[in-house]
């Protein structure tokens, strides 16, 4: 049986835990798997894009277990009432190949990519930053606000979006968590001025520049997470090349993210390099950092498997026929066996005769002989 998680099992799974011990939690588990990196099975994921959006799977496997997720990307859903990013994933046994965990990862995704964000701020930033600009208040904002107050001591979250209304959501969504303090701004450059970190995390299927070097200050942190497309950036170029640069899978990240702007040289370090001690995050003070985060296959595979662990411990879940159950494994046909159909008719597509025949049809015959009813069946 494969178990089925949905988002009312993600949010149980929530409450149970707390959200930033969660977070924490999941950026413990990335990181763990992030210092596994020649492990993996890696390889940059398949895109299928449409004037509108795009939709991605993302596949990963150790020797253990296999992941994919789908994904999408649809900066105008809103107007259709659905999510931008919408995704599910399933975990797989290496051995059997056999699905173990169909589960939600709408939530999830949030989820890891603010634990992603935590993650490479912690060797990226100044120790002792307080303040963050969060540009875009859409779906994952909340999120990675949470990631940074509960996992960096950010105190002070400085907001902006075009959309004043999302802004409003975020605020509604925040005011009250003790120790922080929210400041709508008027402009990206207002809520930018003075910040130690940065976070992008725009929708648009363009190439923005969301942040222009005039914005920049000395050891400045920036978390870009909504340039993860060709053709969808949020960095003007000359911020990378004002910036040591740092990225989850390297041959992805120059397809996908703001380095897609850059030439086949520019230098970047992958970050688990970095969290292996192969290769320095942060070196000075003044240094201006970039996470130019893009989303890889590896943090899916982490959340998948704690989503895993943790639903098995509070038995939340269900199980799933998603492969037929077979008595002799070569014996597929016999699946195919009628199974009665219990379906009410729809009474719609009968003539008035039809039904008084099919009502006719279900009452206990009569013999006109003897007029004994029959025995009542039991
Ligand atoms: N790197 C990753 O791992 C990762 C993971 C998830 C989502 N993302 C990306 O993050 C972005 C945000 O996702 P979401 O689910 O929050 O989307 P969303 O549509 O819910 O929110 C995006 C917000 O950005 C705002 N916005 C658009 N252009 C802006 C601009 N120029 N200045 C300020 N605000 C602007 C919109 O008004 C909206 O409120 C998307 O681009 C998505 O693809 C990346």
């Amino acid at each position: 049986m494969t178990t089925l998680i949905t988002p009312a099992d993600i949010a149980r799974l929530v409450a149970a835990h707390g959200l930033p011990a969660l977070l924490l939690r999941l950026a413990d588990a990335i990181a763990a798997d992030f210092r596994r990196w020649p492990a993996f099975d890696k390889v940059p994921r398949v895109a299928s894009h449409s004037q509108v959006g795009v939709i991605e799977l993302m596949p990963v496997a150790d020797a253990e277990h296999y992941s994919f997720k789908y994904v999408n990307g649809h900066p105008g859903n809103g107007a259709a009432g659905l999510p931008t990013v919408m995704a599910f994933g399933v975990l797989a046994d290496v051995a059997t190949g056999a699905p173990v965990l169909l589960s939600e990862l709408t939530l999830t995704t949030a989820l890891r990519t603010a634990a992603t964000s935590l993650m490479a701020a912690r060797v990226l930033a100044r120790p002792g930053a307080r303040t963050m600009a969060l540009i875009g208040n859409g779906a994952q904002a909340e999120f990675q606000a949470l990631a940074f107050h509960h996992g960096l001591g950010v105190r002070e979250l400085r907001l902006f979006d075009v959309d004043p209304a999302a802004t409003a959501k975020l605020v509604r969504n925040l005011q009250g968590v003790p120790g922080l303090v929210l400041t709508p701004c008027a402009s990206t450059a207002d809520a930018v001025r003075g910040a130690d970190i940065v976070t992008t995390i725009t929708a648009d299927k363009r190439s923005a520049v969301i942040i222009e070097p005039a914005m920049l200050e000395a050891g400045m942190h920036l978390n870009a997470v909504g340039g993860d497309c060709p053709g969808k950036t949020e960095l003007h170029p000359a911020v990378l090349d004002a910036a040591s640069v740092f990225v989850e899978y390297e041959p992805q990240t120059r397809i996908e993210g703001d380095l897609q702007q850059m030439p086949a040289g520019f230098a970047v370090t992958e970050l688990w390099r970095v969290l292996t001690g192969q290769a320095p995050g942060r070196r000075r003070a003044d240094e201006i950092t970039v996470f130019d985060s893009v989303g890889f296959a590896l943090e899916d595979f982490s959340a998948l498997r704690l989503v895993q662990q943790l639903a098995a411990e509070l038995g939340l879940g269900r199980p799933l026929q998603l492969i037929p159950a077979l008595a002799d494994p070569k014996d597929l046909f016999s699946q195919l066996q009628p199974v009665p159909d219990l379906r009410p008719p729809r009474c719609a597509a009968y003539s008035t005769a039809a039904i008084a025949a099919a009502v006719r049809s279900t009452l206990p015959v009569f013999s006109p002989a003897t007029q004994m009813r029959p025995e009542r069946t039991r």
